[in-house]
């Protein structure tokens, strides 16, 4: 089997806690303000630091397949313009235009040599430098290097496109950022996927909640009685904690027969749904053959955004194929609804006042380990490691 030592040690754990009729806990159960799900100015404090200051993640690679390619993104609060060079470099740029502020491009996608700005027609290239001017000599003499877009860290990593939302000094170390998981993330070849379906649902909950339906199976028999429980252990999961990420298995449905395989023949892949929480807003959730990418934005205290990749290992070729992934993207958004339907109910009892402070159980470990490094990084704690000259 190709399974990690990781993958391994997962295996024994569950097999441990099938025996002793065990599962994952904390040491303790944590309390969470309620105020942290409503106060507009804990709120804002949140997005200027989860949504500026950590690399997300934009996209998948096939959004940028061609060279010249480029797409626009707006989900998180600043206009984002990411393209690959003709050199086959991806580069992000705030889509701000550097005149008067408008919007540089707005196409949602396409290939370009150049990106003209609908205001006034200054224009750039791909590399952001600002190229041409109309009537340049009513600007006098400025260095047109001075007015190239602001160039943002972006990064191919995994299969996957990352920009942080600020400019950055130093050169940020996203390998020591993604060290953690990426024995996983590279296993995954998501570069190979093929992207199936993407969605975005706008959601009445603070992002917390959203985030936090992912983050324990402590639920899965309850909310999700007549879905997602008959498929997977109850109450089972291990979670690793890969700070500031979280890495959470949850043994499928039958699990235990494994006690009865020889240890090599025995496929971590093939018995888990490994939900892993990428800081500070996404999951790259793995099922047994292909991969779901979730980001959730924070938009208000009350709102919030969830937008979801389906990336699938195969081109779809056929009716057959296209039915099976189909009916898994079916099931998803189903067992998605049902987490969001708690979530939108937890949003109106919010300000009720019953609640002083939410309680996370020991069983709902993921959402204590993400809550620490969440909080971490509010009080300026957790700072993405940079590449410093040596
Ligand atoms: S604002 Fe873009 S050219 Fe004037
Ligand atoms: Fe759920």
């Amino acid at each position: 089997m190709n399974n990690s030592q990781e993958e391994d040690r997962i295996i024994e754990a569950v097999l441990a806690h099938c025996r002793n009729g065990s599962t994952d806990q904390e040491a303790q159960i944590m309390r969470i303000p309620v105020g942290e799900y409503t106060s507009a100015r804990y709120f804002h404090r949140e997005v200027q630091t989860f949504m500026r200051e950590y690399p997300l993640i934009v996209g998948h690679v096939s959004a940028l397949a061609e060279l010249g390619a480029f797409f626009t993104h707006d989900l998180f609060g600043v206009p984002l313009l990411v393209t690959r060079t003709r050199a086959g470099k991806v580069r992000a740029f705030l889509n701000v235009c550097r005149h008067r502020g408008a919007k540089v491009e707005t196409r949602q996608s396409g290939t370009a040599n150049t990106f003209s700005c609908p205001y006034h027609g200054w224009t750039y290239g791909a590399d952001g430098l600002l190229r041409g001017l109309r009537h340049a000599p009513g600007f006098g003499d400025i260095d047109r290097e001075e007015f190239s877009l602001v160039e943002l860290p972006a990064f191919e990593r995994f299969g996957l496109l990352w920009v942080k939302p600020s400019p950055s000094d130093e050169p940020l170390d996203i390998d020591g950022w993604l060290a953690p998981m990426s024995e996983q993330l590279q296993s995954l070849r998501l570069a190979d996927h093929v992207l199936f379906k993407a969605w975005t649902v706008p959601l009445n909950m603070n992002w917390h909640i959203a985030l936090e339906g992912f983050q324990e199976q402590y639920h899965f028999c309850s909310a999700h009685k007549h879905t997602a429980c008959a498929a997977y252990l109850d109450n089972q999961g291990i979670y690793l904690d890969q700070y500031p990420h979280v890495r959470h298995a949850v043994p499928v449905a039958g699990f235990e027969k494994l006690a009865d395989v020889p240890v090599r023949e025995r496929s971590y892949r093939a018995h888990f749904m490994t939900q892993n929480y990428l800081f500070p807003c996404h999951f790259v959730q793995v099922m047994t053959d292909h991969v779901y990418v979730h980001t959730i934005t924070p938009t208000a205290t009350d709102a919030c955004v969830f937008s979801c990749m389906m990336l699938i290992p195969e081109t779809v070729s056929g009716a057959k194929a296209e039915r099976h992934w189909q009916a898994n993207y079916e099931v998803v958004r189903r067992v998605f609804d049902e987490d969001f339907a708690i979530g939108a109910s937890i949003q109106a009892g919010l300000a009720a006042g019953a609640n002083t402070h939410f309680t996370v159980g020991r069983y709902e470990v993921g959402l204590q380990m993400s809550r620490r490094a969440l909080n971490d990084a509010l009080a300026g704690r957790l700072p993405v490691p940079t590449l410093r000259q040596t």
